[in-house]
């Protein structure tokens, strides 16, 4: 492919200078072998990936979609972090036996607990497929005229690429639409939980170190995938056994030092890197804002019930964690891409390029792409907030508004698909609501829903709200929803949808719920979504563009490296510290001596369990300590984002020496902007989790299972003779 060609011209040089990146594994040959073994790695790009023989993609799942995992041991012992599994261990837990509280560990094969519906996904090949998908687009077409083809194109690929029956074919689009990749995925969907330790350790430090260096959190969960008697993927069954992996980690006992070279290999879900300096702003100046805005309130009100009551806290403890995390995450971002100077920089980048079109004499092409970026931004602008507040209200953190949406979209359902497909889908509402009101506690939602409507009728642009939003009073709306509506209970709820279409559809419109629901939809789909939508599509069809004109003219040592998409990516780099600000510097590896100096006894972010203090006093620490000390987290200058979760971190050779699961504060921009003095992921060192599992746990069984190594001192030793 052209392409690439072009990539390896821009890539093949030597540098130190790391600039992040999330690279296609399939192409590092080309790209990024180079640069990898002036870092220091000993193994090939092929070690890496390989369609032919076991190389470490075979190792690394997708864990349910949204976190990353690996195998490491011959009997599919599965590891992701606590927070990954975390709504897995909370759905096993009750007030008797809190998992979340006191950590779970299975003895045996037959104790390990089964969880419907989570999946374990393998890569298993990658092609190039840009010609076939783009085959047909001429430049006379429109976006959406392109679009259709592009899609039809897809299916095509989709249905007619080989794959076994077991097998599923997906595309995905890099660089914006200028590049399509084939990929084809064996999901595994029988994935039982082996051991976790109890939150204080797993969630050590919770929402106030979230986000935050230096880190003290053993955030790990054991998982196993099983596999039917022909070692391939099968719905859950008692005759399932442990999946036999192509390839599994060995796992380094030597630790990690500053310099060391570190891959990280996972699934990173959704960056933005190549924005203009409009966007950035708007993020900053208003998108950002508004959701932080939503969610103080929001979050302020599930603590106080959840400090308050035992029984809310498991309810609201997975829930919460989920709006805290992202909340705290884009007051980071902003905060970081201010710091950064983001948009000067990408300002800067801007003029560059708008030279060198003029030079190279491609007004004509690329010539509007800026001026446009400029237009449609500011256009988007009120609908994007909008959209925001929808999203964030209707959606995202009011309980009783994200059920009646389902039955919202039950109607649409059977007003395009007639009956049939409404009962299908009411049946599976019913269902599937049963786990939701489990954890449902009225009273916090009534609160949030309030405080939520408020801010609602204040931050919506007058244009976008429903005319009972205009003079709305809160309170009073919010008594008679949560006093007269099915939602507020799941007796309610199943009586509300009992009976046909007809039935169903005259209570719902009767129901105070109901009306809240359909009036904020209805205004949305009626007076923002059709519009953003279009400009949204404008944008896309620029950004592709823009891409372009980046990959062609940018500067022969620019790193252009495609968006994160939720596939497999190889991100590498160095164990680094940093400087967060004047005169401060921080180390690059923690230890249980921090762990410590953080305890505050009883507190529900920062306790530590007896026996973990326990071990400490003795330094109890087996071979997992280095120098008397127990090693607890580490840094380095991978570039990651969210999905990242759980990814092995890779020494030179291949074994794995950490496991990722945060970014630093300073460095969470680096979704949009990369700063390689500020942006570093934080991994949890492979011998704590160790030392856990064997001296906390007692988990000596699961420790048999796993191939401990130890390279550096074998490489001490080779080079000797
Ligand atoms: N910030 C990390 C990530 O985005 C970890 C989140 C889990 N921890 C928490 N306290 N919510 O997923
Ligand atoms: N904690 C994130 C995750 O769950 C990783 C990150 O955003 O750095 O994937």
């Amino acid at each position: 492919m052209k392409l690439v060609r072009l990539l390896f011209i821009f890539l093949s040089f030597p540098l130190f200078a790391q600039q992040g990146g999330m690279w296609i594994p399939s192409l590092l040959e080309g790209m990024n072998e180079t640069e990898m073994t002036n870092l220091g790695m000993k193994m090939t790009a092929k070690d890496i990936y390989d369609v032919n023989n076991a190389s470490l993609k075979d190792a690394v799942p997708h864990f349910n979609g949204g976190c990353t995992s690996e195998v490491i041991s011959n009997q599919g012992l599965l590891l992701t972090n606590h927070h990954c599994g975390y709504s897995q261990i909370q759905s096993h837990s009750t007030l008797e036996n809190d998992y979340l509280e006191n950590g779970f560990w299975a003895k045996s094969l037959k104790e390990e607990l089964p969880n419907p519906g989570v999946t374990a996904s393998f890569m298993v090949r990658i092609e190039d497929v840009t010609t076939k998908v783009l085959n047909g687009i001429t430049n006379a077409m429109t976006e959406a005229e392109k679009l259709k083809t592009i899609e039809a194109n897809i299916a095509n690929v989709v249905q007619t690429s080989p794959k076994e029956a077991w097998q599923e074919n997906r595309v995905r689009t890099f660089y914006e639409g200028n590049q399509y990749m084939l990929f084809v995925v064996e999901t595994f969907k029988d994935v039982r939980l082996v051991g976790t330790p109890p939150s204080s350790i797993g969630k050590f430090g919770s929402d106030t170190d979230n986000w935050i260096w230096p880190r003290h959190t053993g955030d790990f969960a054991l998982f196993r995938i099983y596999a039917d008697k022909n070692n391939r993927p099968a719905p859950y069954s008692e005759n399932n056994v442990p999946y036999n992996p192509k390839h599994f980690l060995p796992i380094s006992l030597d630790g990690v030092a500053e310099n060391d070279f570190t891959l990280v290999f996972g699934y990173p879900g959704t960056t933005d890197e190549y924005l203009p300096a409009i966007a950035i702003e708007q993020v900053i100046n208003t998108i950002n804002p508004a959701r932080i805005a939503i969610r103080d309130a929001a979050l302020a009100i599930q603590d106080k019930y959840m400090r308050a009551d035992p029984q809310i806290k498991i309810q609201y403890a997975s829930k919460f964690a989920r709006i805290a995390n992202y909340w705290k995450k884009w007051k980071g971002e902003t905060l970081g891409l201010t710091k950064s100077n983001a948009v000067g920089i990408k300002k800067q980048q801007e003029s560059a390029l708008i030279s060198e079109i003029n030079k190279k004499g491609k007004q004509q092409q690329y010539g509007n792409i800026l001026p446009q970026f400029e237009q449609y931004y500011s256009e988007i602008q009120p609908y994007a907030l909008a959209r925001e507040y929808y999203l964030e209200t209707v959606i995202r953190n009011v309980e009783l508004l994200r059920i009646a949406y389902q039955t919202y979209q039950l109607k649409q359902v059977y007003e395009e698909r007639g009956e049939q497909s409404f009962m299908d889908r009411k049946n599976n509402l019913v269902e599937g609501a049963q786990g939701h009101y489990k954890d449902y506690n009225q009273q916090v939602d009534k609160e949030v829903f309030e405080a939520l409507m408020d801010l609602y009728a204040k931050g919506v642009p007058q244009q976008f709200l429903p005319a009972s939003f205009k003079n709305l009073n809160a309170a009073e709306l919010t008594e008679n929803v949560y006093k007269n509506s099915a939602f507020v209970d799941y007796a309610s709820l199943k009586n509300l949808l009992e009976g046909n279409a007809e039935a169903v559809l005259a209570k719902l419109n009767n129901d105070p719920g109901y009306k809240v629901v359909a009036e904020l939809a209805n205004t949305y789909f009626e007076k923002v979504a059709p519009k953003y939508e279009e400009l949204d599509l404008k944008i896309s069809g620029l950004e592709r563009d823009y891409m372009k004109a980046l990959l062609e003219l940018s500067p022969k040592d620019a790193r252009i490296f495609p968006n994160a998409n939720s596939t497999l990516r190889v991100t590498y780099g160095k164990v680094a510290g940093y400087s967060p600000a004047d005169a401060i510097y921080y180390e690059p590896v923690t230890h249980l001596e921090g762990v410590m100096q953080k305890y505050v006894p009883g507190d529900y972010e920062f306790d530590v369990p007896k026996k973990l203090r326990d071990l400490y006093q003795a330094k109890d620490y087996g071979q997992y300590g280095e120098n008397g000390k127990m090693p607890v987290n580490f840094i380095g200058t991978n570039h990651t984002t969210g999905g990242n979760s759980g990814s092995p971190a890779i020494d030179a050779h291949g074994n794995l020496i950490g496991l990722n699961f945060d970014r630093v504060w300073e460095g969470t921009m680096s979704d949009y902007y990369y700063d390689p003095s500020l942006s570093r992921n934080i991994m949890v060192d492979i011998r704590y989790v160790l030392f856990i599992m064997d001296k906390y746990a007692g988990a000596t069984n699961l420790i048999e299972e796993l191939k401990l190594v130890h390279p550096k001192k074998e490489n001490k030793k080779n080079r000797k003779k």
